[in-house]
């Protein structure tokens, strides 16, 4: 197994694999050794990270013929999706965090999937810890989804939590939320509302079996919330939190709708509301379904050990794969249905 990048995550991944190595053997029927990770600077000190496994040559590591599994939590476009790729193409299965490459290029890398019979999971990529993806790639894969609409970003919760709880300014609430691990390496994705439209159309994607990407979603940010807003309304008994909602548009007819809609923007709600109740970097994210009806999901949204977490049950699930040989599920989307304007729907 190989592991590309070791910062707020990686570095929790790694301390999970040594802390529940003998239990994940157990589980997995088999050792899980790590044999490199790939990170810019190998001179940096990171606690309880074996120094010798440290390289920069990341190319090198993902083809080694020892590595069947490859980890990638460096983020950005490149060079992970080249190092993927590059897995896939050697056989190897992929585990990632990486919603900004999923939402910008998925399709690339699910062709890849497919052409090269590797596994592709990425449970990490929205809402850290919470089983969100698999449940919708596998349990609810059988039923018909109307809708999927929550908070999916921590960063920006916690900011708004903090300015509507503590009375905190916007920029001084991002910087206890970079401190936390919760914010992108750029934090433009969180408070301009990228990272929540990426996470929005990996979930419609999921949901309606139909292509989106990130350049499909309405995307407004908080960054024009001022401390007025969220005071305006406090005294209307509400909150501002940052929504993402998608849904099918329906037609006269149509099973499938005449489209989908996906959106993020900040929205006040009710404090009665189940979402008002989702605190510093907590997700929660409803499912509407037709057989199954409503189903909520909450947690850690944001920060490495709950991310760790989410990838650690990839990493089982496919090392099952793995030693059982048999291939895990492949995004197929069937649906092509398009994907509505805000003015269309
Ligand atoms: P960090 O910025 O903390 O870590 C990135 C790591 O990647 C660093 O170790 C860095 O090396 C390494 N890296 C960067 N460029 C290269 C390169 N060219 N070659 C090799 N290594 C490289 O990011 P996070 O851990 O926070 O996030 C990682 C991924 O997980 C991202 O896709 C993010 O969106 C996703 N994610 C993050 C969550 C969070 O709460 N933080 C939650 C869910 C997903 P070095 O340390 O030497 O600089
Ligand atoms: N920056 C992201 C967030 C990390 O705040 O939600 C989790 O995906």
């Amino acid at each position: 197994m190989a592991l590309l990048g070791c910062g707020v995550v990686g570095t929790e991944v790694v301390r999970l694999l040594r802390e529940q190595a003998v239990d994940l053997a157990a589980r997995v029927g088999a050792p899980l050794e790590l044999a490199g990770i790939a990170v810019r600077r190998p001179d940096k000190v990171r606690a309880g990270v074996p120094e010798e496994l440290l390289t920069t040559d990341a190319q090198g590591l993902v083809t080694r013929d020892d590595v069947d599994i490859v980890i990638e939590v460096i983020g950005g476009i490149e060079p992970a999706r080249t190092l993927m790729l590059e897995a896939m193409k050697t056989g190897k299965s992929v585990i990632t965090a990486n919603k900004a490459l999923l939402a910008e290029d998925g399709a690339t890398l699910f062709a890849a999937a497919r052409e090269y019979g590797a596994d592709l999971y990425y449970e990490a990529s929205v809402a850290g810890a919470i089983p969100l993806l698999r449940p919708l790639r596998e349990s609810l894969v059988g039923d018909h989804v109307h809708r999927v609409l929550g908070i999916v970003n921590g960063t920006t919760n916690y900011i708004l939590d903090q300015m509507d709880t503590h009375g905190a300014g916007f920029n001084d609430a991002l910087e206890e939320a970079q401190a936390l691990g919760y914010a992108e390496a750029d934090p433009t994705a969180d408070v301009e509302g990228f990272d929540a439209a990426a996470k929005a159309a990996i979930l419609a994607q999921l949901a309606f079996h139909t292509p989106v990407g990130a350049a499909d979603v309405h995307r407004e940010g908080i960054t024009e919330v001022s401390a007025a807003d969220v005071a305006g309304a406090k005294g209307m008994d509400c909150v501002v939190k940052l929504l993402a909602i998608c849904e099918r548009v329906p037609s006269e007819g149509g099973r499938n709708g005449r489209g989908v809609s996906v959106r993020v923007y900040p929205a006040m709600i009710p404090r009665s509301h189940p979402l008002a109740s989702v605190r510093e970097a907590y997700n929660a994210v409803f499912v509407e379904a037709e057989s199954a009806g409503s189903l909520m999901f909450y947690g850690a949204g944001a920060g490495g050990a709950p991310t760790a977490s989410a990838i650690l049950g990839d990493l089982v699930a496919v090392a099952r794969n793995v030693v059982g040989g048999t291939p895990g599920p492949v995004e197929v989307t069937y649906a092509k249905l398009p994907v509505l304007p805000m003015g269309e729907t």
